[in-house]
């Protein structure tokens, strides 16, 4: 059984670790190591996750004692022409490697949905890489639609892939 929980700051550490290293996991090959490196410095540093979990709300989930994944998600930064005070945006969905597809992301996005954040939301946004199939068949599964794309910019400056911008509403 999985327990899911609102982080603490005590927490911060460990989400940093756990936030670096699937992040690395999952998109590492797709960029150059030094853009990765200045990647994570510049958006997953343990400041901006203790800045996440103060001011934007992240759930965890534990397994035996272990953080295994995550979820972000507060007022709307995306970029949309016409967000209404009521859009909020899930920033992350994060499950550790070797505890993806049995459900845990899922479930994390079922305790997202169902927190006051998003549940009283008019519209709920997330952007995504155009190549993360299995992300979107999650998304699409709980009812998110393309409704746009943004250009991924790098560190460095270069131009990267496209992220889908989704939405769906909040209940
Ligand atoms: C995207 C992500 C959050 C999904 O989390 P997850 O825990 O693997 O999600 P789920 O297990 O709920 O669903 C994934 C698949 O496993 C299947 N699944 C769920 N429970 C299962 C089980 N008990 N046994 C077998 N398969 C199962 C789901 O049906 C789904 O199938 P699909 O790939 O055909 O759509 C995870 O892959 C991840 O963290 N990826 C890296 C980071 C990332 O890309 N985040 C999203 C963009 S920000």
């Amino acid at each position: 059984m999985i327990n899911i929980r609102q982080a603490q700051k005590n927490d911060v550490s460990m989400l940093t670790h756990l936030a670096r290293q699937t992040y690395a996991d999952t998109f590492g090959d797709s960029m150059e190591p030094v853009e990765l490196a200045a990647h994570l410095e510049a958006n997953l540093s343990e400041s901006h996750i203790e800045l996440f979990v103060v001011d934007d709300v992240v759930l965890i989930a534990e397994f035996e004692g272990q953080m295994i994944g995550f979820v972000h998600f507060s007022d709307i930064n995306i970029p949309v022409e016409t967000p209404t005070s009521q859009s909020k945006e899930l920033q992350r969905l994060y499950v550790r490697r070797d505890f993806q597809n049995r459900g845990i992301g899922s479930s994390l996005m079922d305790a997202a949905l169902a927190h006051p954040l998003l549940k009283e939301a008019e519209y709920i946004y997330l952007d995504v890489w155009e190549h993360n199939s299995g992300a979107q068949r999650l998304y699409k599964r709980y009812g998110f639609e393309v409704i746009g794309e943004r250009r991924f910019t790098l560190p460095s400056g270069l131009e990267g892939d496209f992220d889908y911008i989704m939405v769906r509403q909040g209940q």
